[in-house]
């Protein structure tokens, strides 16, 4: 891998603003490197080896690496099991040599989309119950969900016990398709253990089949097969950074 980069990638990368953005602030001046005002965007960088400096900061240098896997099936959303295989099984050893680890858990049986990076501020907001970062699902749920189960999600649940009760945040439920077995779509505002599954348990109902569509801004790109993983585009890092 080379060591030189476009100094406006490396500070993209690093969350110091977009490609456009760091344009503007090398020609205001704000970036130097070795002790000189690099006005260039495109001029290339030895991460390792060169100083860099940001609006009077040094930049500490770290590559990052976000990957989006379509979780297949019997796989644990860990970094380590003693039993099941997990996710960093299906991942190249030329992209483990960066420690990525996956942003949040899907259940073992549970599919779709997770994101696997070694960026922990970025997984810090992805996950934090402050942000609210909304997640859809698709779902195949036994026995018929109804419109009840619809204005019943909107408002909130008690997904908790009646001693112990645990409340949801207002959700979208969309009926796909009812039936014996019905077919839906469900966002969610936060991310408690077995949300889905337990929020149907509460209207009686049982989560057959549930695979993870979007996760705020990052949607599942549907040529990846289960067990499939892909680098992230540059726009989609953009949208999540
Ligand atoms: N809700 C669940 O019940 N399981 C998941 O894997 C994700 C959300």
């Amino acid at each position: 891998m080379s060591k030189k980069q476009r100094i406006d990638k490396i500070l993209s990368n690093l969350g110091y603003g977009s490609r456009s953005e760091l344009k503007k602030f090398c020609k205001n001046g704000l970036v130097k490197v070795n002790g000189k005002v690099i006005n260039n965007p495109g001029v290339q960088v030895d991460v390792e080896n060169d100083e860099i400096i940001f609006d009077g900061e040094k930049v500490t240098y770290k590559e990052f690496i976000y990957l989006m896997l379509n979780k297949p099936d019997g796989y644990i959303s860990a970094t380590f099991d003693k039993r099941d295989p997990i996710v960093l099984d299906l991942i190249d050893k030329e992209d483990l040599v960066f420690e990525p680890f996956p942003v949040g858990r899907l259940d073992k049986d549970t599919e779709g989309l997770l994101l696997i990076t070694n960026d922990g501020a970025l997984a810090h907001r992805l996950l934090s119950p402050k942000k609210h970062v909304d997640k859809c699902y698709y779902a195949e749920i036994s026995g018929g969900v109804t419109e009840d189960d619809v204005r019943v999600f909107k408002e909130r649940i008690n997904i908790g016990t009646q001693e112990e009760p645990e409340w949801t945040m207002p959700a979208e439920l969309k009926i796909l398709e009812k039936g014996t077995v019905s077919r839906i779509r469900l966002t969610i505002r936060e991310g408690k253990f077995h949300q889905v599954k337990r929020m149907f348990l509460a209207v009686g109902k049982e989560v057959v089949y549930l695979k993870r569509e979007r996760m705020g801004a990052l949607v599942l790109d549907e040529e990846l097969a289960p067990g499939e993983y892909r680098k992230l585009t540059d726009s989609e890092l953009k949208s999540i950074l």
